[in-house]
């Protein structure tokens, strides 16, 4: 559903040529972290480019719940004055995180370390998200937790009177767990540290530097070790939010897939561990450039330069690549379907407690409009065709990725593909729809898909 309850359904027809500029929002991941070290930050941080998004907004909320001064400015200006480490109030009510697993998430690492107690609730995909992969570290600090069966919201947490610091291999590759754990070790003395197997997006760790902490990073046998020394004074920063590559996915698969397509996407952040789509994308036989390579706000950002590319073949996506691209299967599996031969995703069950399962909502819709599919616990198998289709009223399970990839599928489909509700998009990209069409895309607010 929408934000405002009533679902908007939406149709994608087959689009003519996309052409012109794609200025996608401010990155998700770090549009929240933006918002959260600011808080725990002394004085005022001035953001940028911050991701307008509801999730984004659902945090900005919770920090001024937690205490902090959060203020916008205009489109994408923003300024938080914090409250510094360990200084957050006690919320006056509950924290409503919307759709927002990173959110609730971080939110929970950021508070369990101060000697209060938070409510945490979130809407229907949220509240079935599994908890505990975040409150088994932060019991450790000493932090305990109390919600419904399995993990699941709403949850109460109460924060760890007098923390300890804490040393957690993470049991699954999930930066937010990793990002918890850093947040809640912010208010802990002595060395927090995080091992990861596999290598998750860094954006905590580029920003806790950032902002004044001291963060070592060293690659040894057991992973990547993580070594945060805890009660450092964190100062406000400016933060330039680069652009969200997990978005400009969207434009750019459509844009590599609609014939006769040529776009450019300035300013998107090309950070190494968000790459793994853009690498599987080249090894595909897409014509995409990265021009202008800079820093900017402590991250790599390029402007991309896309082309159709009519010759795109399946390959095998290896496990070890998945985390770098864990918010981009469900748009590569659209650009598998009308790629040659078949690609092979491994290495992808975390897919299956995201917004959705997304094997099974991309599996079911792929299916519906005409595309084999095979799936096991672990693995996403979609077979490329000459022609989808379409003709298909989709399910987008209150998930923003899985509506979008519908609607970009849409866009070569032989017969127009609905997504049920595409009013989920606006918790990442709530220009989505204006910005396609904008290229070209021929989107309508029904649902004249089904056949
Ligand atoms: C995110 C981490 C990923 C990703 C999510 C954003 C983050 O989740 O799916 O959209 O900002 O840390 P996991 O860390 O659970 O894999």
């Amino acid at each position: 559903m929408s934000a405002h309850g009533s679902p908007i359904p939406m149709t994608a027809h087959r689009s003519g040529p996309l052409s012109g500029v794609a200025q996608v929002p401010g990155d998700k991941s770090i549009s929240h972290r933006a918002l959260i070290l600011g808080a725990l930050a002394v004085g005022e941080t001035r953001i940028t480019g911050l991701l307008e998004g509801q999730d984004v907004l659902d945090t900005a909320e919770a920090m001024r719940a937690f205490g902090a001064r959060v203020t916008r400015h205009g489109d994408g200006e923003w300024t938080v004055q914090g409250v510094g480490v360990g200084g957050f109030a006690e919320p006056a009510q509950v924290i409503d995180c919307g759709n927002s697993g990173t959110g609730v998430r971080l939110v929970m690492g950021a508070m369990a370390t101060t000697p209060i107690c938070a409510t945490f609730t979130g809407d229907a995909s949220l509240n079935k998200r599994p908890m505990g992969r975040v409150t088994d570290p932060l019991a450790l600090f000493g932090a305990r937790a109390a919600g419904r069966d399995g993990g699941r919201l709403p949850m109460t947490i109460v924060g760890a009177v007098d923390p300890v610091p804490v040393r957690y291999a993470l049991p699954v590759a999930s930066a937010q767990v990793k990002s918890a754990v850093l947040l809640a070790g912010l208010n802990a003395p002595g060395e927090t540290l995080v091992i990861e197997a596999e290598a998750t997006r860094d954006h905590t760790e580029r920003m806790l530097r950032g902002f004044g902490a001291n963060v070592r990073v060293e690659d040894t046998e057991e992973g990547r070790v993580i070594t945060l020394t805890g009660r450092p004074e964190l100062t406000g920063q400016t933060v330039a939010v680069p652009r969200d590559p997990s978005s400009a996915a969207f434009p750019v698969c459509a844009a590599l897939i609609v014939p006769g397509s040529h776009i450019t996407v300035p300013g998107v952040s090309r950070n190494p561990t968000r790459d793994g789509l853009y690498a599987t994308l080249l090894e595909m036989g897409a014509d995409i450039r990265f021009e202008n390579i800079r820093e900017e706000g402590g991250e790599p950002v390029a402007d991309l330069h896309v082309r159709y590319s009519p010759d795109l073949s399946g390959v095998e996506t290896p496990p070890g690549r998945a985390a770098s691209m864990i918010d981009e299967f469900p748009i590569l599996s659209v650009v598998a379907a009308v790629s040659k031969g078949k690609t092979v995703m491994r290495g992808v069950s975390e897919l299956r407690v995201k917004e959705s399962d997304r094997i099974d909502a991309m599996a079911r819709g792929l299916e519906a409009c005409g595309v084999r599919v095979e799936e096991d616990d672990d693995t996403l198998i979609v077979h490329g065709m000459d022609a989808v289709p379409g003709g298909a009223v989709t399910q987008s399970r209150l998930d923003h990725r899985i509506a979008m990839s519908f609607l970009v599928l849409g866009m070569v489909a032989q017969a127009p593909i609905s997504v049920d509700d595409a009013g989920p998009i606006a918790t990442s990209f709530p220009v989505f729809e204006p910005l396609m069409t904008g290229l070209g895309a021929a989107l309508s607010r029904d649902s004249g898909g089904g056949r």
